[in-house]
C-alpha cells in the first residue's frame, strides 16, 4: 500500500533510502514517511478541486509531527485542530493561522483565547454552550469569533463504530433539527460571526454514499439559512476517506470527489475538507526489529522491538497492518503472531502472518502513517520512537528518539 516502496537485492526500499541502512543507522523501532507519498496524496485533493474555491485542511491528529505538518504548509495546506497544543504545532511548523479550522466537543476558554490570538480561520462550534462561551471570550478580548455549527446529519458511514461520528447517538456535533434555532442565536451573539457549516460523519470510509447523504441535508440547510438572511461563506464536509491496509477498495479521492463537487456546482460557498487518513495513512511504515522467535505449540510468536505503545491500532480496533520482512529469507515461511514486549495480552501488532524470518530480522508494518505515531504512549516506559521522512536519496530526522530520562523530567521522588 505505500506507493513509493519498492524491493531490490537491498531489500525494501522507500524511495531512495534502502529500510536497512535506515536501521542501521537510527535503529528500531521507527516510523519513516515518504515524502512523495505525502505529496501525491495532498496533490490528489488539489487536483480534484481545481476550478473551485476550495481549501483542504489536514487533520493534524492523524500525524502530528512538525516535518509532516511543515510538508503540508509548504504545499499550501489548511489544518483542522482539535486542541491548543495542535494549533503550538501547526504554527511552530510554519502553518498560517488563517487557514486553520478548531473542531472538537471540549475547546477551554484558553484554548478559544489562543486560536483566537492566532486568528484562526473557523471554530467548529458542537454545541449551545460552547456558542455561548466562545462569544464570551471573544467579547473578552474585544475580538469577533468566526464560527461553523457542526451539525450531526444522522447518516451511517458503515465504519468501525468506535470511528463513526455522524450518528445521532454521537457526542459530536448538534442535532440536525437544532441547527437552526442555534444558528439564529448564534447570529444575535455579539462575540460571534457565523462563516460556515460542517460535518464529519467517521473515519476509513470505504464507501461515498453517506457523504452524499449528508452533503444533501447540509445543503438544505444552507438554503434555508440563506432564506433568512444568514449567508454562509463555506461547507466543510469533514475528512474520512478510507485507505487500504489490506484489500479494501476506497474510492480514488476523484472519485470521492465528484459526486460532491456535482452537488456544489453553481454554488459559491468554498468547499472544505479535513482528511489526515487518506493524506499520511499509506505514507508511512513502522520498522521494526525480531528480538526473538518463539516456536509453540499452538502459536509461534516473533517478539518484535515494536509494541502496542507504538502502534495501538491493531490492540484497539483489532486493525489489519500488513507485515512484510525487509530481507525475506530464502527458507520456508511459517506462521507468526506478531507481538511487542509489552506485558499484556492484547499486545499484538499482527495474527497469523506468514514470514520466513529468523531473529534480527527486520519487518516492516505498511500503512502506518496515520494514527500510529500521534497515538502512541510511554506505556511500560517504553521511549517513543524515531520518526523519519524520506526525499528521494536523503533522510530527514524528523523525531529523535525519546530517552528514557525524557519520560520521567518532570516527576520527582519523595523528599
Ligand atoms: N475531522 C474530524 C472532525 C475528525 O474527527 C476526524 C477524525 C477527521 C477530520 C479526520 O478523519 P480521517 O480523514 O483521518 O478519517 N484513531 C482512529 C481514527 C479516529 C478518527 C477520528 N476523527 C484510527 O486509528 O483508525
Amino acid at each position: 500500500p505505500v506507493p513509493t516502496l519498492s524491493r531490490d537485492e537491498r531489500g525494501l526500499r522507500l524511495e531512495g533510502v534502502a529500510l536497512a541502512d535506515i536501521a542501521a543507522a537510527h535503529g528500531t523501532p521507527t516510523y519513516v514517511y515518504s515524502l512523495a507519498a505525502l505529496s501525491a496524496a495532498f496533490e490528489a485533493y488539489r487536483d480534484a478541486l481545481a476550478g473551485r474555491p476550495a481549501l483542504v485542511c489536514y487533520a493534524v491528529k492523524a500525524n502530528s509531527n512538525l516535518g509532516v505538518l511543515s510538508a503540508f504548509a509548504r504545499l499550501g495546506a489548511g489544518f483542522d485542530i482539535v486542541s491548543g497544543g495542535e494549533l503550538a504545532r501547526v504554527l511552530a511548523a510554519g502553518g498560517n493561522a488563517a487557514r486553520v479550522v478548531f473542531s472538537g466537543v471540549g475547546k477551554s476558554e484558553a484554548e478559544m483565547r489562543q486560536a483566537l490570538d492566532a486568528g484562526i480561520r473557523c471554530f467548529n462550534v458542537e454545541s449551545a454552550a460552547e456558542l455561548d462561551r466562545l462569544s464570551a471570550v471573544a467579547q473578552q478580548m474585544g475580538k469577533v469569533a468566526p464560527i461553523a455549527l457542526r451539525v450531526n446529519p444522522d447518516v451511517d458511514p458503515k465504519t468501525h463504530p468506535y470511528i463513526s461520528t455522524g450518528l445521532r447517538s454521537n457526542k459530536f456535533g448538534v442535532a440536525f433539527d437544532e441547527a437552526l434555532t442555534l444558528y439564529r442565536r448564534a447570529a444575535a451573539l455579539p462575540g460571534l460571526r457565523v462563516a460556515g457549516i460542517g460535518c464529519h460523519i467517521g473515519s476509513q470510509l470505504l464507501d461515498g454514499a453517506p457523504v452524499v447523504e449528508a452533503a444533501e441535508k447540509v445543503l438544505g440547510l444552507v438554503d434555508r439559512l440563506a432564506a433568512e438572511g444568514i449567508v454562509l461563506e463555506h461547507i466543510d464536509l469533514g475528512g474520512g476517506l478510507g485507505i487500504r491496509y489490506r484489500d479494501e477498495n476506497p474510492p480514488a479521492v476523484a472519485e470521492y470527489l465528484a459526486p460532491l463537487l456535482s452537488l456544489l456546482e453553481g454554488r459559491r460557498e468554498e468547499l472544505l475538507l479535513e482528511p489526515g487518513r487518506s493524506l499520511v495513512g499509506n505514507a508511512g511504515l513502522l520498522l521494526t526489529r525480531i528480538e526473538y522467535l518463539k516456536p509453540g505449540v499452538e502459536k509461534n510468536f516473533a517478539v518484535v522491538d515494536a509494541a502496542m505503545n507504538d502502534l495501538a491500532r491493531p490492540a484497539l480496533y483489532d486493525a489489519w497492518h500488513d507485515v512484510v520482512e525487509v530481507a525475506p529469507r530464502a527458507a520456508a515461511s511459517r506462521p507468526y503472531e506478531i507481538v511487542g514486549p509489552i506485558c499484556e495480552s492484547g499486545d499484538f501488532l499482527a495474527h497469523d502472518r506468514e514470514l520466513a524470518v529468523e531473529p534480527g530480522d527486520l519487518l516492516a508494518l505498511l500503512s502506518a502513517g496515520a494514527y500510529g505515531m500521534a497515538m502512541s504512549s510511554n506505556y511500560n516506559t517504553r521511549p517513543r520512537a524515531a520518526e523519519l521522512i524520506v526525499d528521494g536519496e536523503r533522510v530527514h530526522l524528523a523525531r529523535a528518539r525519546e530517552a528514557v530520562e525524557q519520560l520521567y523530567a518532570g516527576e520527582r521522588p519523595l523528599d
